[in-house]
């Protein structure tokens, strides 16, 4: 079978299916036993990324596992600040902890220039997993927003409300543009590279969308998201890549997704109200399921699961996925029994 077969490149051009393609964000990680011993090896997360193989064999993990009809590659979305020279630490329970934040609107003018070869390591990850995995399963390349990323180098290690972030773009508007413009100018690079290294689809995290209100999600976010996109439908490498894009709890109509270009909108487990009539026909949908279902016995799942599945019945382009990524505290056995009962609904 090749590429052309793939139910999730067919979902991602609105083609009618009869039973959606599927994956799961965060598919690789902590729930999976496979993925501890292997973690067990490194003492910082990000060593662990640098290593292509290893990145190969945690990204099939999950494949083999439970047959996806996608694999993403495995790295994080702060390999970006980290090449910007941000220092970017994983410290146990407490997530990512960067040595040098931006704490000042000069720390933005020195920003170190991005160069796209520092992240090296990420393209031969790609090369790797897109080598080892059957010809017809895609492989999903990423990154985070520009405004995500700009969150963490601001903030400097994760929070609740990221004070120190909106502070700072309160009072320095034209130095948080500058950082969203480098940041953006990086994703672009990035991306790029990962499509000539074999990606076959991009994903864009917009994991702190929610911080933002209407206006200044508009104004500090999607227009970067809209600027990335615009560049690569442009660009020779990258113009026929379908693009995801997800927002998580993002404070807006559903036409103003729509106009950031993206050719399928990743649904947060909140956005019950997304106009899936307006969308049809235009761009593909994915995700929607709240992950905590997980936690539930399979009775439960099951009745949730198919509820959501008629309403995306007759969509043309639903891909089944969480509306968000899946947590360390999930049994494995959960997640293939939620991939049995779509495939058979
Ligand atoms: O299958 C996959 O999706 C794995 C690849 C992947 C990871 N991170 C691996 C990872 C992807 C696509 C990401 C994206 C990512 N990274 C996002 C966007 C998605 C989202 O959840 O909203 C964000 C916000 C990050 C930043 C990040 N990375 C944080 C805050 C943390 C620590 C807390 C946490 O959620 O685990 C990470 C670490 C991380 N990234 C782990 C994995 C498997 C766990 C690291 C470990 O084993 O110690």
């Amino acid at each position: 079978m090749s590429i052309s077969n793939s139910l999730f490149l067919k979902a991602l051009s609105k083609e009618e299916l009869n039973t959606p393609p599927i994956w799961y964000m965060r598919q690789a990680g902590r729930y999976m036993p496979e993925y501890r011993k292997v973690r067990k090896k490194f003492k910082n997360f990000l060593d662990m990324c640098k290593e292509p193989d290893v990145c190969c064999e945690i990204a099939l993990q999950p494949i083999n596992a439970f047959h996806l009809d996608a694999s993403i590659l495995f790295s994080d979305i702060l390999t970006i600040p980290d090449a910007f020279g941000l220092g970017v630490n994983f410290i146990e329970n407490e997530g990512p902890v960067f040595t040098k934040p931006i704490d000042s609107p000069v720390d933005v003018n020195n920003l170190a220039h991005f160069n796209p070869s520092d992240l090296d390591y990420v393209y031969k990850a790609v090369t790797n997993i897109k080598n080892s995995l059957p010809d017809h399963i895609p492989l999903i390349g990423f990154c985070g927003s520009p405004w995500t990323l700009a969150a963490y180098s601001i903030e400097g290690r994760s929070s609740k409300d990221f004070a120190k972030t909106l502070n700072f773009i309160e009072t320095n508007k034209s130095e948080t543009h500058e950082l969203l413009s480098k940041y953006t100018d990086a994703c672009f690079l990035y991306l790029r590279k990962q499509v000539q290294s074999g990606a076959d689809v991009i994903q864009i995290f917009d994991s702190w969308a929610n911080l933002l209100k209407k206006d200044d999600l508009q104004a500090f976010s999607f227009d970067y998201v809209a600027s990335l996109i615009t560049a690569l439908k442009i660009d020779p490498v990258t113009k026929n890549t379908p693009v995801i894009i997800f927002a998580r709890d993002p404070d807006c109509d559903s036409e103003v997704l729509m106009t950031t270009g993206a050719d399928c909108i990743s649904l947060y487990w909140t956005m019950n109200n997304f106009d899936i009539e307006m969308s049809k026909n235009k761009v593909a949908l994915q995700g929607n399921l709240n992950p905590k279902i997980l936690l539930e016995d399979k009775e439960t799942i099951k009745k949730e699961t198919f509820k959501l599945l008629s309403k995306y019945k007759n969509y043309p382009g639903y891909i089944f996925n969480l509306g968000h990524g899946i947590t360390p505290d999930i049994d494995p056995d959960k997640v293939k029994y939620l991939t049995d009962i779509v495939r058979e609904y």
